[in-house]
């Protein structure tokens, strides 16, 4: 039988594990005598070490040779590569999303060129959003970029998506789950309203909520729409690991001129993600089988997590386009009259032209 003493002792011992799991790190974060601290969970981090392990690229692939385009029967996409370096991509791209499948989870041997598989129909549109991404969107993902690996990380399906809230607001109150609102991932582990993804990151609603005037009169802006910009700001914060101070200096949230320079890469990154959802994912709603599919019957999105997993840059910032060229999109011959295919138009861009407001700017609406 454990005594009363003993019991203190075994308490006594497991005082130092019970506070090893609690330790944090706190890091100064934006300009200097803001006094901005970030807080880390040393806990967290290391949960997120196991899910930032890296695939080992292959060696690199020559790029002489016979074309994708003239050696293959079917290729749409990646018929600019060499032969070998297509075959690399194949060889990556199943060890980056079916690595237990295997090839066969796209395709339908031994005919390679067959589109049978949904899956390869999907895979191919990947193929197209990754270039997209690697080179329309370097406003957000800079020199690193992203490989399918930063969001199926070994899997046929990214653990981090999202679906359309099931239930709108009615009269601003939320009614999912009856009269009991419960927290959600859509609202960042919050009861904050579960709309805030449809409203940000699929629709281009103003994420701005700060009034230009003190009083009512030339304040349009509402409590309500505040709830839902809190939504969306504790998600970007959960997605990225990071406290509200890694982007703003807090007292003043609307000014660009005290917030970091992050802020600027995080507006580039929700125009980035509405974009990505409303070309790639909604058009592919018929593709995916119905098991695939929301309660509401929509697609499963993106977000920031899809591709942060909890890091403040993917995969911790390792270069990721740095090993794999074939992952950008070729820049678009100019027609010369030796060209004897037609050029493909580089898809037209639309909000990644678009500045984020300059520093110091008044807020949207005034
Ligand atoms: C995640 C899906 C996926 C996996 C896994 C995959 N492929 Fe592919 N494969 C594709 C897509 C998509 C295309 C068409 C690319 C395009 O249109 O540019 C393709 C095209 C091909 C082609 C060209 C066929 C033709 O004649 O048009 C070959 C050969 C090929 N893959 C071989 C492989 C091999 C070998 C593996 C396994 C090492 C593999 N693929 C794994 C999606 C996949
Ligand atoms: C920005 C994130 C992102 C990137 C990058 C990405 N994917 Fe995906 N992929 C998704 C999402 C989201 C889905 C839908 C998942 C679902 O069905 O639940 C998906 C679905 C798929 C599917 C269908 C899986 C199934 O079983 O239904 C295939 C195949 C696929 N992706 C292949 C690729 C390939 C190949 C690449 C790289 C060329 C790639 N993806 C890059 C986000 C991404
Ligand atoms: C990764 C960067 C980032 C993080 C973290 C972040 N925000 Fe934001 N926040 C932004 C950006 C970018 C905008 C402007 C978005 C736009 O204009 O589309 C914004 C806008 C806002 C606004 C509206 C300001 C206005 O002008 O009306 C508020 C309020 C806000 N954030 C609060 C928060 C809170 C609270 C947190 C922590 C829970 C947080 N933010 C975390 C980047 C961030
Ligand atoms: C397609 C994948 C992808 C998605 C989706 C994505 N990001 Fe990023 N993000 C990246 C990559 C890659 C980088 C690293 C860029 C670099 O090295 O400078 C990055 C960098 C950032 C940074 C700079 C971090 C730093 O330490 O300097 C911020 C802030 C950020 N993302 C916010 C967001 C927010 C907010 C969202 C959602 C609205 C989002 N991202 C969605 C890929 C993505």
């Amino acid at each position: 039988m454990i005594s009363y003493r003993s019991g203190f002792w075994v308490v006594v011992a497991l005082l130092p594990l019970v506070s090893a799991c609690h330790r944090t790190q706190a890091v100064q974060r934006g300009y200097r005598g803001q006094n901005s601290v970030e807080l880390y969970s040393e806990k967290t981090l290391a949960q997120e070490d196991e899910i930032n392990k890296l695939v080992k690229p292959l060696r690199a692939a020559s790029t002489t040779g016979p074309t994708a385009a003239e050696s293959y029967e079917n290729v749409q996409v990646l018929g600019d590569l060499s032969k070998q370096q297509f075959a690399r991509t194949m060889l990556s791209i199943k060890s980056w999303v079916a690595p237990n499948e295997g090839c066969g989870y796209c395709h339908n041997a031994p005919d390679y060129a067959s589109d049978v598989k949904y899956t390869k129909r999907v895979a191919r549109e990947m193929l197209r959003m990754t270039r997209h991404i690697n080179t329309d969107w370097t406003a957000h993902v800079a020199a690193t970029g992203v490989t399918c690996y930063t969001c199926h990380r070994g899997q046929p399906v990214p653990a981090k998506t999202w679906y359309s809230a099931p239930d709108r607001e009615v009269d601003g109150e939320s009614v999912r789950r009856g009269a009991v609102r419960l927290p959600t991932y859509a609202a960042g582990n919050t009861v904050l309203p579960v709309t805030a993804l449809d409203d940000y990151l699929l629709h281009d609603d103003n994420v701005r909520v700060a009034g230009p005037t003190a009083l009512q009169g030339g304040n349009r802006h509402s409590v309500y729409q505040a709830r839902d910009t809190y939504g969306l700001m504790m998600v970007m914060s959960e997605s990225l690991g990071v406290n509200c101070t890694f982007c703003h200096y807090t007292p003043a949230f609307y000014n660009w001129d005290t917030s970091t320079p992050q802020r600027a890469v995080a507006w580039y990154g929700i125009r980035m993600v509405r974009d990505l959802n409303n070309t790639v994912m909604v058009p592919l709603t018929h593709e995916l089988p119905a098991e695939r599919l929301g309660p509401t019957g929509d697609v499963p999105k993106i977000y920031c997590a899809t591709c942060h997993r909890g890091a403040n840059k993917p995969l911790y910032g390792v270069p990721m386009i740095k090993d794999y060229p074939e992952l950008v999109r070729p820049p678009t011959p100019a027609a010369a009259p030796t060209l004897t295919s037609t050029p493909v138009a580089a898809p037209a861009l639309t909000s990644a032209t678009v500045a984020p407001p300059p520093a110091g700017s008044p807020p949207a609406g005034s």
